[in-house]
């Protein structure tokens, strides 16, 4: 494996390699799935072709670009920069190293959207920090009848949010370059969703692997990581239609803490639901701002 993880001036480059010798190597080093995964995106084909053609003979140049794919790899670089793609909900988005890698405990978030969004009704929807555009172009391929706004504070991140949108031939979105509400006055929202940044500061995870190769932007806020959370859930209210719902994501241990702000800040019928790891993951409530 030394050979696979290190330079290429280390390595046998002369002698060509097959595709099951090539991973048998590459298994020494990093994960056997990442390691597929990798190489099927290379070469651009499934997996079934890895298992059916282990014995094809790979060119110089292609177990060069793979080792430089593995160093990567090992040297902590998440798998989805390294491919440019990363599968959510039932697509699969580009991704840069200037989004957040959509993860998939926010695929809970948007089976909770859409279960307030009524196919065939024309609602308007509003995702606070789009980044890849993940939830707002998920929701916009299910709910066609919506019209969804997508804001992000990152004009990188929009770009590529948009590019996504394109990908699929989403129509019904608009993309808004703005620091939370503030590209809006007179508008009011059907669903606010939101995956907003909530890692606090100095977070030891933030050094772990991956997460060190994420934008920061879009993984921390101050104040204990819930400084997003609270300018989200004090200003929703001025943009929800009545009873509109605000549902958003949140750290493992900020449950508590996001049902007693919706509560201070006017919100009914709060509700906070797990992922499939039995973490609290999703925490919303209806709004009741319009019925006084
Ligand atoms: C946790 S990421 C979520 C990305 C995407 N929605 C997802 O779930 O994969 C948070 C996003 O919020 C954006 N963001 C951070 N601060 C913001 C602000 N003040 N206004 C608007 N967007 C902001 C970041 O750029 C980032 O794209």
């Amino acid at each position: 494996m030394a050979a696979l993880s290190v330079s290429a001036q280390q390595t046998d480059m002369g002698a060509p390699i097959t595709i099951g010798e090539l991973l048998r190597k590459a298994a020494d080093g990093v994960d056997r799935v990442d390691a597929r995964w990798l190489l099927q995106n290379m070469l651009n084909v499934d997996a079934a072709f890895l298992i059916a053609h282990a014995e094809l003979l790979l060119s110089v140049e292609q177990v060069a670009h793979f080792q430089r794919l593995l160093a990567r790899r090992i040297a902590g670089e998440p798998v989805a920069y390294l491919t440019g793609k990363r599968g959510f909900y039932d697509l699969v988005f580009e991704v840069t190293p200037d989004v957040l890698i959509p993860r998939p405990e926010t695929e809970l978030l948007v089976e909770v959207a859409l279960s307030k969004i009524p196919l065939g009704r024309r609602c308007n929807i509003l995702d606070l920090g789009t980044g890849s555009g993940a939830i707002a172009v998920t929701i916009a391929r299910h709910r066609p009848d919506a019209c969804i706004t997508a804001v992000d504070l990152s004009p990188s991140a929009l770009a590529v949010a948009r590019r996504n949108a394109e990908k699929y031939s989403v129509e019904n979105v608009i993309f808004v370059e703005a620091d939370w509400f503030t590209g809006f006055t007179d508008e009011k929202f059907d669903v606010i969703v939101a995956n907003p940044p909530y890692i606090a500061e100095g977070d030891p995870h933030l050094e772990g692997d991956g997460l060190r190769f994420e934008p920061s932007i879009a993984l921390v806020a101050s104040n204990n990581g819930l400084n997003c959370i609270h300018t989200i859930i004090a200003q929703a209210p001025g943009y929800l239609k009545h009873s509109g719902w605000l549902i958003f994501e949140h750290g493992y241990d900020q449950a508590d803490i996001s049902r007693k702000l919706l509560d201070k800040a006017g919100f009914f019928h709060i509700f906070t639901r797990p992922d499939l790891s039995e973490t609290d993951r999703v925490t919303g409530g209806q709004c009741e701002s319009a019925l006084v």
